[in-house]
C-alpha cells in the first residue's frame, strides 16, 4: 500500500516537487510527542469501542511506547519525506506492527488530529512561557531590590523629568510582564478543549469516549461542534497576539537598556556576555542583541499578521491554508521563549554604574514640578506656580546659574510666595520623598511593592 493516509482513488504518482511543497513535515515533526499522545488515547478509546482487540491494543500501545522512547533518547528516525508528521508516526508504526497501524487512523481524520496536536502543543508552551516569563521577573525584582536606592533622572519624550528611583523603574517592567501573562492565562482557555472524535468535519460514526479522552489529555471539556473544530484557528490567533504583546514589552524594555548603555549616559553596564564586537573596529562591545530583540517585533506582529490573513475569508471548516499556521506559532513560540531566557541572563548580570547614576542628577530642571507643587502648597494656583517655576527655570538657564545658587530675593521677584525652604528641594532624596501616591517613586512605596512581587513570584 501507499506510504500516504490516502491514495485509494489515485493512478498517478504525484510531481515530487508539488510532493515537496505539499509537505508539512519540516514544521510540524515538532508536534510528534503531542502527536504520539493522542494516539495512545485514541488506541484506547477505540478499544472501549470494540474496534481494537485487547491484543491489538496492546501491541499498539507498546510500538507507540517505544516510539515515544526512541524520541526521548533521540534515536528515532522518520520517514523525511513524510506528508506530514501524522503520515510520519503512521509510517513508523506500520513498520513495527504491520498493517495493524492502519486501524489506528479509525475514527478520526487529520483534521481534528492536527487540530487536537496543535492545541496540545500550543498549551504546553503558554505553559512554559509563563514559567520563563516569571523567571524573567523575579530577575527584574532582584535588581530592582538591589537599586531601589539608586536615583536618576526619569525620562519623557527622552528628556529629563522627575528624579525616580531605579527599583521603580524596573518595578514597571515587572508590571508589564504580567499584563501579558494574564492575556496569555486567558488565551489558554481556546487551548484546553478536546476536540478529537470530531473526525474531518461531521463527528465520527464510533462511540468515542470524548470525556474519558479529554480527561487522559489533561483537557477540561469537550467540543461543542465538530465542524467548528475542523477550521477553527482561533486558538492560534489569540496566543500569537499574546506573544506579539510579550514582543513589544521585550522591545520596550531593550530599548530603555540600549538608552540607559549609550556612551555619555554610560548608567547600565551590560554583562560581556551579551554583547558583540565588531569586526573592524577592535574598541567596540556592542550591545546589537538588544537591537535584536527590539527587531523581533516584526516576527511576531508579522506571524500574527500572516495567520490572521490565512484565515480571513477562509471557507469555515479545515481548508489547506490552515496548514500554514505551523510556521507562524513555532516561530513566535520559540523566539519568545528564547528572548523571555535571554533578558533573564541580562537582568542577572547587569551592573549600574551609580556615580554616573549621581552625575546625571547635577540637572536642577528635575526639580521643577516639586518647585510648582510647593508652591501651592503656600496658596499659588498650580498654573501660576507652574508659570512661576518655568520663569525660573528659564532665568537658570539664560544666566548659566543652577536653581539652587540664586538668591533668594530673585527667585522672590519671579514667585513671591517663594520662601527660604525653597533651598531644600534640590535633592533627589528629598524630591522622591515628597510624592505620597500608591504606586509612586516613594522609596516606602518601592520598598513595599519589591516585597509584593517577592511574594507572589515564589
Ligand atoms: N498536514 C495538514 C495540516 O497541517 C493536515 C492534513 C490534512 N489534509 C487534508 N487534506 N485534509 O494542516
Amino acid at each position: 500500500m501507499t506510504h500516504k493516509l490516502w491514495g485509494g482513488r489515485f493512478k498517478k504518482r504525484s510531481d515530487p516537487r508539488f510532493e515537496r511543497f505539499s509537505s508539512s513535515f519540516r514544521w510540524d515533526r515538532k508536534l510528534l510527542p503531542y502527536d504520539l499522545k493522542i494516539d495512545a488515547v485514541h488506541v484506547r478509546a477505540l478499544r472501549r469501542c470494540k474496534v481494537l482487540s485487547a491484543v491489538e491494543e496492546k501491541k499498539l500501545l507498546s510500538a507507540i511506547a517505544a516510539l515515544c522512547k526512541s524520541y526521548q533518547n533521540g534515536s528515532l528516525r522518520l520517514k523525511e519525506d513524510s506528508e506530514d508528521v501524522h503520515t510520519a508516526v503512521w509510517t513508523k508504526l506500520e513498520q513495527w506492527v504491520g498493517p495493524l497501524a492502519d486501524k489506528l487512523h479509525t475514527g478520526r481524520s487529520r483534521n481534528d488530529l492536527v487540530s487536537q496536536s496543535t492545541r496540545l502543543y500550543c498549551k504546553d508552551h503558554a505553559e512554559q512561557i509563563l514559567v520563563l516569563a516569571a523567571q524573567f521577573q523575579k530577575a527584574v525584582i532582584q535588581k530592582a531590590d538591589a537599586y531601589q536606592g539608586v536615583l536618576i533622572p526619569g525620562m519623557t519624550h527622552l528628556q529629563n523629568a522627575q528624579v525616580l528611583s531605579l527599583g521603580h523603574i524596573f518595578l514597571a517592567y515587572a508590571e508589564m510582564i504580567e499584563r501579558s501573562k494574564s492575556t496569555l492565562e486567558a488565551a489558554k482557555v481556546f487551548m484546553d478543549v478536546c476536540v478529537l472524535g470530531s473526525g474531518a468535519l461531521a463527528g465520527v460514526t464510533f462511540g468515542l469516549d470524548q470525556k474519558r479522552m479529554a480527561r487522559e489529555l489533561g483537557l477540561s471539556r469537550v467540543t461543542n461542534n465538530s465542524y467548528d473544530v475542523s477550521g477553527d484557528r482561533d486558538f492560534l490567533l489569540n496566543f500569537l497576539s499574546c506573544l506579539a504583546f510579550f514582543g513589544t514589552q521585550i522591545s520596550r524594555i531593550a530599548e530603555d537598556l540600549m538608552i540607559g548603555q549609550l556612551k555619555g549616559f554610560s548608567l547600565v553596564e551590560l554583562d560581556q556576555a551579551y554583547c558583540t564586537g565588531s569586526s573592524m573596529m577592535p574598541q567596540k562591545k556592542n550591545a546589537d542583541f538588544l537591537e535584536l530583540a527590539r527587531g523581533a517585533e516584526g516576527v511576531f506582529a508579522g506571524n500574527l499578521i500572516g495567520m490572521m490573513t490565512t484565515l480571513k475569508g477562509l471557507p469555515t471548516s479545515y481548508n489547506r491554508d490552515l496548514q500554514w499556521d505551523k510556521k507562524y506559532i513555532f516561530d513566535s513560540v520559540e523566539t519568545c521563549e528564547t528572548l523571555l531566557q535571554i533578558f533573564t541572563g541580562i537582568f542577572k548580570t547587569l551592573k549600574i554604574n551609580e556615580k554616573r547614576a549621581k552625575e546625571l542628577l547635577a540637572d536642577e530642571s528635575l526639580y521643577a514640578t516639586d518647585l510648582a507643587d510647593t508652591l501651592v502648597g503656600s496658596g499659588v494656583s498650580f498654573k501660576a506656580a507652574h508659570h512661576q517655576a518655568g520663569q525660573i527655570v528659564s532665568l537658570s538657564e539664560a544666566t548659566g546659574i543652577a536653581i539652587s545658587k540664586i538668591g533668594l530675593d530673585l527667585l522672590k521677584k519671579i514667585a513671591p510666595r517663594i520662601e527660604g525652604g525653597v533651598y531644600r528641594l534640590f535633592d533627589a532624596r528629598h524630591s522622591v520623598r515628597m510624592k505620597k501616591t500608591r504606586g509612586s517613586t516613594h522609596p516606602d512605596e518601592v520598598k513595599k511593592q519589591i516585597k509584593r512581587w517577592k511574594l507572589s513570584l515564589r
